[in-house]
């Protein structure tokens, strides 16, 4: 699958997403450090937000309680709004793309 990647300047990249790791992780791969993840992916720091296009954002896997309430800390939650770092790479329904959200 492949995740395309638009950065917080407009810059626009796709990357191929190795299976085993969360989309938070595909993206750092990538070379996009704009993403800061500082909790590494234990969905407590809510660093790792994008915004998953309107076509696939309904058809990820539900978010949990914890991710919610995280979003609910940002400013910039939107619909589209998700914790990158709970996505998996394996359960996206097709190829991604998203936008990283504004740091809060
Ligand atoms: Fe911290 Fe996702 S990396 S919540």
């Amino acid at each position: 699958k492949s995740i395309t990647i638009v950065t917080r300047s407009g810059e626009e990249r796709t990357v191929t997403a190795s299976p085993g790791l969360s989309v938070m992780e595909a993206i750092r791969e990538s070379g996009v450090d704009e993403l800061l993840a500082l909790c590494g992916g234990c969905c407590s720091c809510a660093t790792c937000h994008v915004y998953v296009d309107p076509a696939t954002v309904e058809s990820l896997s539900p978010m949990s309680q914890d991710e919610d309430d995280l979003l609910d800390s940002s400013e910039h939650r939107t619909a589209q709004s998700r914790l990158s770092c709970q996505l998996k790479v394996d359960e996206l329904p097709g190829d991604l793309q998203i936008q990283i959200a504004p740091e809060d």
